[in-house]
């Protein structure tokens, strides 16, 4: 009977695919904004040359690793060669000049986790954040944005899975739940386990890129292109997909003893990491490797309280979608 059921709600949960995929179509950016993004990088990019001739700017986050909603903010980064600066100096710096040219709502933020300037460009109507030499940030850009090109399915599961999270309130790292970020490492890792797998684990692979940035070595396959149909052996719709990501969450993970590693391309054990106990604040009470600073858990600053939200959450996602004939309507609900 347990059989019978299990293929009744996969064939169900096969018809709620339409429903999914236009979810992520109504989320995909249309294509002025970029327009409109290169417009405002051009702007600032003449502002900062002025003071340093030799930086350039890169684009990180969800604008460049194609993991970006409509109408997001603009993450970018000021690479500065010189390894003398005081990036709070440069910040100060820099807000003060963008002021001058025209800039609304300039505010440097030096003490934070990392250091930002903010501003909103009142031309294009964008907002964004400039931090300084964080190198790391435009390299895991470039590995997602590697991800996403091998199958099509992780870029709608992913968006989906932001989506859910944003409008339930579990996507605010200040509150104790987990970032963007960890969101789509967690459905990269998800697709490397399916069977047949649906991802490769690129860092796995002969490296093709590689890139120091500080002590860390960043070195991975990336001639994507070669990998195209890779997951073409898996026939999993993106309904069945959503559905088991939140099963797994849900009921499957291991939260006791497993860190998913995306760079290994399967999980390791927390005791082999030591993130069997709290540190600190670092609780590790829901572990995400970061790809390249392996010694950094993205589940970090879950708590023993967000950490029930996050999980009773799952827990809703992955029930409303295996009872609801229409769960995108209860699934998204705000919070
Ligand atoms: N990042 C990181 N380490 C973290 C969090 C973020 O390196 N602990 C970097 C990543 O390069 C990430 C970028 O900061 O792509 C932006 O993070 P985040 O805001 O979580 O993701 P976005 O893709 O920008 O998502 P959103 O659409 O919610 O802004
Ligand atoms: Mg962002």
């Amino acid at each position: 009977r347990m059989l019978k059921r299990q293929i009744a709600c996969r064939s169900d949960v096969n018809r709620m695919n339409g429903a999914f995929l236009a979810t992520f179509e109504s989320l995909i950016p249309p294509e002025e904004e970029r327009t409109k993004q290169n417009q405002l990088l051009a702007l600032l990019d003449g502002i900062v040359s002025k003071e340093w001739p030799d930086a350039r700017l890169y684009v990180y986050g969800s604008c460049a690793n194609s993991f970006g909603f409509s109408k997001s903010d603009i993450d970018i980064c000021l690479a500065i060669e010189d390894a003398n600066i005081d990036k709070s100096e440069v910040l100060l710096k820099l807000a003060d000049m963008l002021q001058s040219g025209n800039l609304q709502n300039v505010q440097a933020l030096t003490r934070a986790r990392v250091p930002i300037v903010k501003l909103m460009d009142p031309e294009t109507g964008i907002s964004c954040d400039i931090c300084v030499n964080n190198v790391l940030a435009v390299v895991n850009t470039k590995l997602l944005r590697d991800y996403a090109q091998i199958d099509v399915r992780l870029r709608q599961l992913a968006f989906i899975v932001k989506h859910w999270a944003k409008s339930r309130g579990v996507n605010e790292t200040y509150q104790g739940t987990l970032s963007s970020y960890a969101y789509v490492l967690m459905c990269i890792h998800f697709l490397q386990q399916r069977r047949p797998a649906i991802l490769p684990c690129l860092q796995g692979m002969e490296a093709t890129y590689s890139v120091t940035v500080g002590n860390i070595e960043c070195a991975y396959f990336d001639k994507v292109e070669k990998l195209y149909g890779f997951g073409s052996h898996n026939g999993e719709s993106l309904a069945r997909l959503v559905w088991a990501f939140f099963s797994y969450w849900a009921y499957y993970h291991d939260y006791a003893n497993d860190v998913i590693s995306v760079r290994s391309g399967s999980t390791v054990s927390k005791r082999a990491k030591d993130w069997t106990r709290r540190i600190g604040n670092d609780r590790h009470l829901i572990c995400i490797e970061d790809p390249f600073e392996v010694s950094h858990d993205l589940g970090r600053v879950v708590d023993k309280f967000s950490i029930r939200v996050l999980r009773e959450e799952f827990e809703r996602a992955a029930e409303i979608i295996q009872y609801d004939p229409n769960p995108c309507v209860k699934l998204f609900e705000p919070y």
